[in-house]
């Protein structure tokens, strides 16, 4: 699989603390890291994604949802801008609105999420506390690619981390963040490389 010229062009949706998307901007000054974030969204005007995004010089883009009269409207709104910066790959990093279907089809296979859990267990909300109360003892971070569904779309890449039993939400967390912050970066460079395919639900990595 040929390696591309340009760098893939990314566009981040965050909606608040936006460590995720800082290990890809981390990645991205890498050296022949095969990707750029061209465009940070955010649908919160306060998010710290969007004060990260300046700071390494990237647009930080808010999209008020007041603006739109229904999740469509805004969804229309958000594809549009993301074609017009011509964004080639989405990646959803603590993006905490629901999508419509207007945006999984403009985006299809091309739109990617990291959820604090080892999908399929605990997905939505408050995944932390749902291991911790299920009594787990081993859980992770997984990336995906979006679907309809909530934290549903074929798995690319999974973390492990051990649960311990003095464990708190906030002390699993931080352990599942660190992962998530190294797979994300990883898989956009694979899918940059072109060694991602799809088939069903079965997403295959090339060497
Ligand atoms: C991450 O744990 C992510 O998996 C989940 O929300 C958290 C966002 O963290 N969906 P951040 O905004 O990337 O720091």
């Amino acid at each position: 699989m040929s390696r591309r010229l340009e760098p893939l062009r990314v566009g981040v949706l965050a909606s608040g603390r936006g460590s995720n998307l800082q290990a890809i901007l981390d990645a991205c000054r890498t050296p022949g890291y095969p990707a750029r974030v061209v465009v940070v969204i955010s649908d919160r005007e306060r998010a710290a994604a969007l004060d990260r995004a300046r700071a390494a010089g990237v647009e930080a883009l808010w999209l008020n949802p007041k603006d739109f009269g229904d999740r469509e409207a805004f969804d229309l709104a958000l594809v549009r801008a993301l074609e017009a910066r011509r964004v080639e790959l989405t990646a959803h990093a603590g993006y905490m609105r629901i999508l419509s279907p207007a945006y999984i089809q403009a985006f299809a296979g091309r739109a990617l999420n990291v959820h604090p859990s080892l999908l399929p267990a605990f997905p939505g909300l408050h995944p932390h506390r749902q291991a911790l109360a299920h009594g787990v003892k081993v859980s992770g971070a997984t990336v995906h690619f979006t679907d309809e569904g909530v934290d549903t779309g074929p798995i690319v890449a999974q973390a492990s981390v051990p649960v311990h039993d003095d464990d708190t939400e906030d002390t699993l967390a931080a352990r599942v963040l660190a992962e998530e912050h190294r797979l994300y970066p990883d898989v956009i460079r694979w899918i940059a490389e072109g060694r991602v395919s799809v088939r069903g639900r079965i997403v295959t990595v090339a060497p």
